[in-house]
């Protein structure tokens, strides 16, 4: 049996992302970069206020908040 000793740790259960989407001005780089995470109404702005998400994405729900210089986005562990 393989020991996978290089996953990230919490790669397992779910994270919560909350946007303040009455401060979304539309930067959009959320979404740049990280798709699979964000997503953009047709004018371009993040109107999920939250959702909950496997945390598998964790890293990349990390790269997207601290891309937003609003600072509006915030992502939290939930307990298994
Ligand atoms: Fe809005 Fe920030 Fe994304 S301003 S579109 S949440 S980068």
């Amino acid at each position: 049996m393989q020991i996978m000793t290089d996953l990230p740790t919490r790669a397992i259960g779910k994270i919560r992302i909350r946007v303040a989407v009455d401060r979304c001005v539309g930067h959009a780089r959320c979404a740049a970069v990280a798709p699979d995470v964000f997503v953009l109404d047709d004018e371009g702005y993040n109107r999920t206020a939250e959702k909950v998400i496997g945390a598998e994405l964790r890293e990349s729900a990390l790269r997207g908040q601290r891309a937003c210089p609003e600072r509006i986005i915030t992502v939290e562990d939930l307990p298994d």
